[in-house]
C-alpha cells in the first residue's frame, strides 16, 4: 500500500464511533465555536489563563483517571480500549510546572459537577466511561493545533507545557485511528453504547461550561 502524504480523505465513520460522532456534532460545533475555544484557537489566551483551564482539568482528571483504571479492571471492554497513554493527570501536573503556575484555584461549579457526575458513573456503570474517553480521545484532534498555536504565542520551548493539548505527539493520527477501530470492535450491547453517548454529552458540557466559568483575564488597557 502507497502512503502518500497529501492523502487527507478518511474512511467514514462507521458502528459505534459513527453513534458517538452523530450523538455529539452538534456539541462539538457548539463547544468549537465558544468564547474561551476560540480565544486558544486563536493563540490568544494569557499563560495564567491557560495556567487556570489546567488545573480545572487537573481537577477533573484526578477524579477521570482512577476511574478509568478502576473502570477497565472491573470491566474487560474497557480494559481492551483503555490505555495508560489515556492518563492525563500527570502530564497536566508537568504543564503546570513547565507554567509556572503554582496556585491551584478550587474546582469550578462545572467542574465540581462532572466530578460528582463521574464518580456516580463509576459506580452504577462503569463500561460508561468509554464516553469520556472518546470525547477526551477526540478532542486531542483539534487540541493539536491550539498547542501549535499557543507555542508560538506564548513563546515556550519545544516540549513545554503542551502534555495535556497534545499527549500523543507525532503518533496522534495513529493513535486516533487505532482508537476508532477499537470502539468499533467492542461488544457492547444497544444500552450500553446509549449510555456511554450520555457520558460523551456530559463530557463535552462539561468543558463548555468551565469554559465558560473560567474568570477571563482583564487587559490592563481596558476601560470599565
Ligand atoms: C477549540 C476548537 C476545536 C477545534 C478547532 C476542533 C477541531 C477538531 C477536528 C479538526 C476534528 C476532526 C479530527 C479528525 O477526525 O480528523 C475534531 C474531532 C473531535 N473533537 Fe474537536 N475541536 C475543537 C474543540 C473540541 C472540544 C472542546 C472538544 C471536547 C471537549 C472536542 C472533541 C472532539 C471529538 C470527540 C472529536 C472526534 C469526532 C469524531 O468522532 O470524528 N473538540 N475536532
Amino acid at each position: 500500500m502507497s502512503e502518500h502524504p497529501h492523502h487527507h480523505s478518511m474512511p467514514k465513520a462507521t458502528g459505534f464511533h459513527l453513534k458517538l460522532k452523530e450523538g455529539t456534532q452538534s456539541l462539538h460545533d457548539q463547544a468549537e465555536s465558544g468564547n474561551f475555544q476560540v480565544r486558544m484557537v486563536n493563540g490568544e489566551l494569557a499563560r495564567v489563563e491557560f495556567g487556570a483551564f489546567l488545573g480545572q482539568m487537573k481537577h477533573i482528571h484526578a477524579t477521570l483517571d482512577p476511574a478509568m483504571q478502576s473502570a477497565a479492571a472491573r470491566d474487560q471492554r474497557v480494559a481492551q480500549i483503555f490505555e495508560e497513554s489515556h492518563l492525563r493527570h500527570d502530564r497536566i501536573e508537568q504543564d503546570l510546572a513547565d507554567l509556572s503556575h503554582e496556585e491551584l484555584a478550587a474546582p469550578l461549579p462545572a467542574a465540581a459537577h462532572y466530578i460528582g457526575y463521574i464518580n456516580e458513573r463509576i459506580e452504577a456503570d462503569p463500561v460508561s466511561i468509554i464516553g469520556a474517553l472518546y470525547v477526551k480521545e477526540g478532542a486531542t484532534n483539534g487540541n493539536k493545533f491550539i498547542a501549535k498555536k499557543l507555542r508560538e504565542t506564548m513563546e515556550l520551548e519545544e516540549g513545554k507545557a503542551m502534555g495535556y493539548l497534545d499527549p500523543h505527539g507525532k503518533d496522534q493520527r495513529r493513535c486516533w485511528t487505532a482508537f476508532k477501530e477499537k470502539l468499533n470492535e467492542l461488544e457492547l450491547t444497544e444500552q450500553e453504547e446509549d449510555r456511554c453517548l450520555e457520558v460523551a454529552r456530559e463530557t463535552f458540557l462539561m468543558v463548555m461550561e468551565v469554559s465558560k466559568q473560567m474568570p477571563e483575564a482583564k487587559p490592563v488597557t481596558s476601560q470599565s
